[in-house]
């Protein structure tokens, strides 16, 4: 397995499931910082590899589908954040090789976006808010986890129209989903989307303790798509078998 972005925070949580591990092998660990027993550049790495799993930064994705593609390996693109040219960019790469993609490679919040969609479809008119908590390191904002939860609410409601926070006049509409991100401490990752009517309200969370979780999912997203067709892959077909 290539890991990108080793010497991060999911990285290092990766490196040391798959040391741990007696059927896994870290073929290069890539980090823009280099250092010993780190490859600086994915390019530099021509050795063997089956899977390359990405915990890196957005902007590494033309770099990694380059490659990925030029070799034929599968990808895991767990990174998020991507502009809507990166995100066309790994759209295209799944026309030539297997790549799974997911803003969260937590087998719970998959669960939770099912539940987040069936809610949406029972509670058709009420008010759906997103509240999302990180630590105050993280990148971009709202949460790529948060816009899963939204898309889930969008499949059953079309109309939905994203709103990033309320400020000044802002009364509510009733087709909004209101995103909401909260960044302090050390918070691994919480997301809570709340279902309001006047006369009730549904709450469904999910919160990450620790993270090796995402590393333990990104590792089963690899096994997954070992030895799949080209193609893209989600964390809902890993979910259904
Ligand atoms: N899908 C999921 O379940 C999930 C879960 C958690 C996090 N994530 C995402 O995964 C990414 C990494 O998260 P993290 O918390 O581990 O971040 P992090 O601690 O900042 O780690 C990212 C690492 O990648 C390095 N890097 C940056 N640009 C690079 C490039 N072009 N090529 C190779 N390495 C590069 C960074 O180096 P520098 O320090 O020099 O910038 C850093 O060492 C983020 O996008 C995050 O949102 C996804």
């Amino acid at each position: 397995m290539i890991v990108c972005g080793a010497l991060g925070r999911i990285g290092q949580e990766l490196i040391r499931l798959i040391d741990e591990s007696d059927d896994l092998t870290l073929a290069a660990a890539v980090d823009r910082a280099g250092g010993e027993g780190i490859v600086q550049r994915l390019s530099d790495y021509q050795g063997e590899a089956d899977v390359l799993v990405d915990f890196s930064h957005h902007a590494a994705i033309w770099e990694i589908m380059d490659y990925c593609e030029a070799r034929g390996i599968p990808a895991v693109i767990a990174t998020t954040g991507h502009n809507p040219e990166e995100a066309a960019r790994i759209t295209e790469a799944t026309t030539r090789i297997p790549v799974f993609h997911s803003a969260n490679m937590s087998v719970g919040v998959a669960l939770l976006a099912r539940l987040v969609q069936q809610a949406a479809a029972i509670f058709r008119g009420c008010d759906v808010e997103i509240i999302e908590k990180h630590h105050n390191r993280k990148i971009d904002a709202p949460s790529g986890t948060a816009l899963l939860l939204a898309e889930a609410v969008k499949k059953e409601r079309p109309d939905s129209v994203y709103v990033h926070g309320r400020v000044g006049n802002a009364k509510r509409e009733p087709n909004e989903i209101g995103i909401h991100a909260l960044r302090m401490g050390s918070v691994v990752g919480e997301h809570e989307v709340i279902f309001s009517t006047d006369s009730q309200t549904i709450t469904l969370s999910h919160s990450a303790h620790d993270r090796s979780l995402f590393a333990e999912g990104a590792i089963a997203a690899a096994n997954f798509i070992l030895d799949k067709p080209i193609g893209l892959y989600r964390m809902e077909q890993l979910l259904g078998e």
